[in-house]
């Protein structure tokens, strides 16, 4: 299913992408602006060094947890990026799918001579031993870490078009309960843009940051998503509230210094994005 081809062609394969939030809003930005083609495609033609990409996902008939349809999708692949999402939130299902799906994928590359293998992960992972999320995505980084292909880990903050999700996470009744702590919220389009160029970089074997260009309050951002979608939820501010388990200090979901910053700010965002247009359907 190669999507596009350019000269100097080199393949990538990307997992569980094209409908994952990462690709899935970051085209749907992209088309908005009336760009042409995918984030990646559109960065392998303008960088002319030529890579067929490859959407992989279970709607496309490749599946990490049961490895269907890996070992031909895999098949002179360079490049993967791993930009797949458990379905469930539930902390044994989150811990079995990223520890299930990279095992699968890591040993599918390894027979396929795969040279570098990209992973988006969380800001946050190792700080919060509360959060099962957050637990299963360091197994998955553990994993990346212990086998021999050559690797780039990006941790991201939360995307913007998580906003919601984080919401429905807090929310008992027509109250949403949130953490007033910081939180640095990125755009799913800068985070494309990010992980398009680390696949056309030399594998860091090792980890980056990525995160939105300002400094929120969860429980403010959320608030604002809320009312610019009509939601009639309100946000009760709750220092104690937890987030998929852990409590939170200010800057427990805040990176490091020296991290990538993305350039679409908040309100922008909000005022752009077709989920702030219309409530979100179901994906
Ligand atoms: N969202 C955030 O705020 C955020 C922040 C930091 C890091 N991340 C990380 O970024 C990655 C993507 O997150 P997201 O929010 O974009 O996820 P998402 O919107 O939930 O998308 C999940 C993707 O995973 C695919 N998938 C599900 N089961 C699969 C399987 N068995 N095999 C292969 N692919 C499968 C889905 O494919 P189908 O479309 O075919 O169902 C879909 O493309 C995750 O690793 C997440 O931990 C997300």
């Amino acid at each position: 299913m190669p999507c596009a081809q350019y000269k100097d062609l080199a393949s990538s394969i990307i997992v569980g992408n094209r409908h994952s939030r990462s690709w899935r809003d970051g085209n749907e930005n992209c088309r908005h602006r009336g760009d042409r083609s995918y984030r990646l495609q559109d960065r392998g033609a303008s960088t002319q060094q030529g890579h067929e990409v490859l959407a992989a996902s279970p709607k496309s008939g490749v599946n990490a947890i049961t490895g269907e349809g890996l070992p031909e999708a895999l098949e002179n692949a360079q490049i993967v990026i791993d930009l797949a999402n458990s379905p469930s939130f539930e902390e044994k299902a989150v811990r079995e799918f990223f520890e299930t799906a990279g095992h699968n994928l890591l040993a599918a590359e390894v027979n396929a001579g795969v040279k570098h293998h990209i992973a988006l992960s969380a800001v946050g992972t190792e700080r919060l031993p509360d959060n099962g999320y957050f637990r299963a995505k360091l197994v998955q980084e553990l994993l990346i870490r212990a086998s021999p292909i050559p690797y780039t880990i990006v941790r991201s903050t939360p995307f913007m078009e998580f906003l919601k999700a984080i919401a429905d996470a807090g929310t008992a009744g027509a109250v949403v309960r949130l953490s007033p702590a910081y939180v640095e919220p990125i755009a799913a389009d800068d985070v494309a843009d990010v992980m398009a160029e680390v696949a056309l970089g030399k594998p860091l074997n090792g980890m980056m940051e990525i995160a939105g260009p300002e400094l929120l309050r969860l429980n403010e951002a959320v608030a604002r998503y809320l009312r610019k979608t009509n939601d009639p939820r309100t946000v009760e501010t709750d220092t104690n509230a937890r987030f998929f388990g852990a409590e939170l200090d200010d800057y427990s979901l805040v990176p490091a210094k020296g991290v990538r910053i993305g350039k679409i700010r908040f309100m922008d965002w909000l005022n752009q994005s077709p989920q702030s247009r219309e409530p979100e359907t179901a994906k």
